[in-house]
């Protein structure tokens, strides 16, 4: 009878790792070792395109041929990820007289050490060792995963730092995330995005976030809809910015949750510039921006090969002959590629307009996708000469993306998405 392993996290930053082999299963194990910070050397003579590419990036050092001896000079781990398996017990046997560790892909059972399966969640990593039996370590390690990302992450992986210190009886400071909730899908937001969202003491949630993310906050979570402050719209922005720092400040772990990506046309810099201001830590979780989902979801690529290498993505809430204006609509009707029009619905007319007044074709086919990626989605196709008419007859209303040129019909041949 063998006895039972002993659990380690191993701390790789810096360290060799040897790994024998450059197939699939190396190929699988590298990534992790690297995310670890590890020196890996790889002895084989050929790679897996994916490797190569790791080795040509500079990530890791390549010797293009069979094992030697010397290769496991200085080494603290081996990995043996070959399935010859004489090859892999003299690799194994050299391994064991230097009292270096030693994980075999042929045969576990001669192997020093064994892989987990791993589920990572932030900080946390949880690995299960199945007494041998890979499957049951996967199964167990799925369960865990899932039970984690969903349920159990709210109620026990609150953060520590934004957390009253019981011991010392002081609070340590808080934190702010700038979330990107995506376009209005509640399943469209980040793994990462998510998580954070059920480890924060207060959100700070825009109108346009999935309403379902927030049915789905713990009971003690404060809400702050952002959408109700009042006072004109830079005012609101100076409140929500002091919000999230006094919050930060008090201990807190504060999300800004905000719809699509914080950074398009989000004033999550203001946010953050804010919070650098007080001294207040900021991550920022990129999201799903509408700008691009909007269109997807009504089945239009933004981009398509032979029809458009470029898209722009302009905001019209201002009229193009507004003061305050900063786009060059004359410029952009001079593109042969898509545009993207947030907010602009209100000045679509004028827009319009200019756009043809510049040259651009009023047959260039155009889009408006009104509440993409909700149960609620509408789309209307149209012309760039007849759209402006065409979302008031049909009574469009924000939040609405306007698409304008060839790839709104460039997938017309294939199914649309449901
Ligand atoms: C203030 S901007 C914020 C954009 C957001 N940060 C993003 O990346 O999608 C709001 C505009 O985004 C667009 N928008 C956001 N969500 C949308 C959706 N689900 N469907 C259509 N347009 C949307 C509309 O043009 C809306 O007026």
């Amino acid at each position: 009878m063998t006895s039972n392993p002993y659990p380690l996290g191993l701390r790789l930053d810096g360290r060799r790792v040897v790994v024998v082999g450059g197939g699939a299963v190396a190929t699988r194990r590298v990534p992790a070792l690297l995310d670890a910070g590890a020196d890996v050397l790889l002895v084989a003579p050929e790679l897996t395109p994916a490797l190569r590419a790791r080795a040509d990036a500079g990530r890791l050092h390549w010797v293009p041929r069979r094992f030697a001896p010397e290769d496991l000079d200085g080494a603290w781990l081996v990995q043996v990820a070959i399935d010859d398996p004489i090859a892999a017990a003299s690799v194994s046997a050299l391994a064991a007289e230097r009292r270096i560790f030693c994980v075999r892909a042929d045969d576990r059972s001669a192997a020093t050490a064994w892989t987990p399966a791993v589920t990572r969640h932030g900080p946390v990593t949880v690995a299960v060792l199945g007494g041998g039996d890979p499957r049951r370590a996967m199964t167990v390690r799925d369960a865990i995963r899932d039970l984690l990302a969903v349920r159990l992450a709210p109620e026990s992986s609150a953060p520590t730092q934004s957390r009253p210190d019981a011991a010392t009886g002081g609070r340590q400071a808080g934190r702010v995330a700038l979330v990107g909730a995506g376009p209005g899908d509640p399943e469209l937001i980040t793994v990462k995005g998510w998580r954070l969202l059920t480890e924060a003491d207060v959100v700070v949630a825009d109108r346009l976030v999935p309403g379902l993310l927030l049915d789905e906050l713990r009971p003690d979570v404060e809400l702050v809809d952002a959408s109700k402050i009042p006072y004109g719209p830079s005012r609101a922005q100076e409140e929500i910015n002091q919000i999230l720092v006094d919050r930060a400040l008090a201990g807190a772990f504060v999300v800004r949750l905000k719809g699509g990506d914080p950074y398009v046309f989000g004033r999550g810099g203001e946010e953050l510039l804010a919070c650098a201001a007080a001294g207040v830590p900021v991550t920022v979780v990129p999201g799903v921006t509408s700008s691009i989902a909007a269109p997807a979801a009504a089945g239009i690529p933004v981009t398509h090969r032979g029809v458009a290498h470029e898209f722009t993505v302009v905001s019209g809430h201002l009229a193009p002959d507004a003061p305050a204006s900063l786009v060059r609509w004359d410029a952009l009707a001079g593109l042969h590629g898509t545009l993207v029009i947030l907010m602009g619905l209100k000045n679509l007319a004028a827009i319009t307009a200019t756009l043809i007044a510049h040259g651009r074709s009023p047959e260039t086919p155009a889009a408006v996708v009104q509440e993409a990626t909700t149960g609620t989605q509408r789309v209307l196709r149209s012309t760039l000469g007849e759209v402006a008419a065409a979302v008031l007859t049909a009574d469009l209303r924000p939040p609405a993306v306007v698409v304008l040129g060839d790839v709104v019909n460039a997938l017309d041949e294939g199914p649309r998405p449901s």
